[in-house]
């Protein structure tokens, strides 16, 4: 997506050749247009799926799934990661983060999600795809499917793009860094 990866090189920077800080539109302030183009993006590859819910993780890849989960005409989950005095009856994954070296929970109300829902998961960052795992295992316990995963930048170079691609998932990434060095991004299809 040509307007995401303009924005990434003119208002976002890699803080070491790992971390890329997009706080200007994505992760802090929201550029509402571009994220609404985003939405229509995910709309158009994963309109004829079959899609039932768009699910993600609070917090930042709300706005993008609701972008794409209103054109759909789905609802939208957001998974938890800490679980609310008022649910009822919730399920459990751990997700290992690489950048805090630590394991958190999160949870789902198991209402919102049933046996023979087609889900479509979005979320803001694909890097090590830890929070992609922890997920799948709250799909799997709802015996639901996931039919397609949809993120906004991925870094190929680290693991999750390697893990969901082998599992044979459907993944479309609207930014695909390749590679950083001296904070230059190469992408992976130009
Ligand atoms: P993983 O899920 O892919 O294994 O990654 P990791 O545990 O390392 O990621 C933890 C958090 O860091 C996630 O956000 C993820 O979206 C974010 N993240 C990963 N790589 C980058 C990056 O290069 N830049 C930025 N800005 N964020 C990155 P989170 O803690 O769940 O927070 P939220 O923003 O969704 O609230
Ligand atoms: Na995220
Ligand atoms: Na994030």
């Amino acid at each position: 997506m040509k307007a995401l990866k303009n924005a990434i090189e003119t208002r976002g920077h890699f803080i070491n050749d790992e971390v890329l800080k997009v706080d200007a539109f994505l992760n802090h302030q929201i550029d509402c247009s571009l994220v609404d183009e985003m939405g229509n993006e995910f709309y158009e590859h994963f309109k004829n799926k079959g899609i039932t819910k768009v699910v993600t993780i609070e917090s930042s890849g709300i706005a993008p799934a609701y972008a794409t989960a209103i054109r759909l005409n789905v609802p939208l989950i957001f998974i938890k990661k800490t679980q609310p005095s008022t649910m009822i009856d919730p399920a459990f994954a751990e997700v290992f983060s690489f950048t805090k070296n630590k394991t958190y929970p999160i949870c789902i109300e198991k209402e919102y999600l049933k046996k023979g829902d087609k889900v479509l998961f979005i979320d803001d960052f694909l890097a090590n795809g830890e929070a992609f795992k922890g997920t799948e295992n709250l799909i799997a316990q709802a015996q639901a499917e996931i039919v397609g995963v949809g993120m906004v930048i991925e870094k190929a170079f680290q693991k999750g793009h390697a893990y969901i691609t082998e599992k044979g998932y459907d993944l479309l990434a609207l930014a695909s860094i390749a590679g950083v060095k001296n904070k230059k991004i190469t992408w992976a299809d130009e």
